[in-house]
């Protein structure tokens, strides 16, 4: 173990003793920051990586990155691995929001402090949250299409169930649909959720829907882009893309050229840089000691959890262009080949 861990144990050096507050590395002006990602193969957390790594570099951190490619075994792994090579601070993309209470009391017990990113780590000491406010983005993608279809049959297309922002974004959308539902305007034909926020699965999950509902489908309530990536290649090899609705989440380039085509109804930008810049700031901050400015805190299972929400916005058609003038696509990127 290296000595500022056990420093970390032996009550921060002494510090602990004298009434000191101050945590294990307070004097560390270049803190190490381990960024654990569940799964970087993915297009919106290759973005999050590079915002971050160039906000954390200019804080003066040094960032160690792992992408766990969807596996909660390899994240776990990571995480040790980080810590045995002496991280000040882990911030983490839970694969699986349930599992981490383990090594997160190790990281503790190493005078590393702990920040979830995005995906709220659930029954864990964790120190502080930071996402956009996914309950806003699901009544967004609920509202999207009650606005297109205010009446009809609706599927609901969930994300992993191992995450709980697709618990979230469910709660959101329904608080949306369920007066529509009581009042008989919205009929829910099928509610499943997307192991890994798989395309491939959403893909046969549509398939098999619009067999079992002989084609009479009017929305599908997709929790994000890749999904209903899965979704839109299902109702297009039934001639109904364009004339179903279905939302997303993301603004993943795919999804808002679907957008600007008409074959997906909305998505919901969250500009990445923000979040990423905002979550170096964050880590630096637990790192040194410094208390950052929080405006929410959530129940994690375990403890009320010092939080920063962001605000999400909405894209339909209409506002599209807001992802190029706020240079996050080209416009050739949107419109050309
Ligand atoms: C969610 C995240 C979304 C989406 C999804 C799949 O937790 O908030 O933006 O990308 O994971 O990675």
């Amino acid at each position: 173990m290296k000595l500022k861990n056990l420093c970390a144990l032996a009550l921060s050096c002494g510090l602990g003793m004298l009434g000191f507050a101050a945590p294990a590395h307070a004097d560390k002006a270049h803190p190490l920051i381990g960024f654990s990602i569940d799964d970087m193969r993915l297009e919106r957390w290759a973005r999050d990586r590079d915002f971050f790594n160039a906000a954390a570099t200019k804080l003066g951190a040094k960032v160690l990155v792992q992408s766990a490619n969807g596996s909660e075994e390899r994240q776990v792994a990571q995480i040790e691995n980080m810590i045995s090579r002496g991280v000040d601070v882990l911030v983490i993309v839970p694969q699986n929001s349930k599992v981490l209470g383990n090594v997160i009391a190790e990281a503790h017990r190493n005078g590393v402090k702990v920040l979830s990113y995005d995906r709220l780590i659930l029954d864990a000491d964790i120190d502080a949250y930071i996402s956009f406010d996914n309950l806003k983005v699901g009544q967004m993608q609920a509202q999207g299409l009650v606005d297109v279809k205010p009446k009809g049959n609706y599927f609901l297309l969930g994300g992993a169930p191992t995450d709980n922002n697709a618990k979230v974004l469910r709660q959101g959308q329904m608080q949306v649909l369920k007066p529509l539902i009581d009042k008989g305007d919205i009929k829910v034909v099928g509610d499943q959720w997307v192991p890994d926020w798989s395309p491939a699965k959403a893909l046969s999950i549509i398939e098999d829907a619009l067999t079992a509902n002989a084609n009479r489908i009017d929305a599908v309530v997709a929790s994000n882009d890749a999904i209903a990536g899965g979704a839109v290649q299902a109702l297009a090899a039934q001639r109904l893309a364009g004339k179903v609705a279905v939302s997303g989440q993301d603004a993943d380039l795919a999804g808002v050229k679907r957008v600007v085509a008409g074959t997906q109804t909305m998505t919901v930008y969250k500009p990445l840089d923000q979040l990423a810049t905002q979550a170096a700031g964050l880590a630096v901050g637990l790192a040194t000691g410094k208390t950052p400015v929080y405006n929410a805190h959530y129940e994690n299972g375990k403890k009320s959890v010092n939080t920063i929400l962001l605000q999400p916005i909405d894209l339909t058609r209409a506002k599209v262009d807001k992802v190029i003038s706020d240079g996050f696509y080209t416009h050739q990127q949107v419109y050309g080949n």
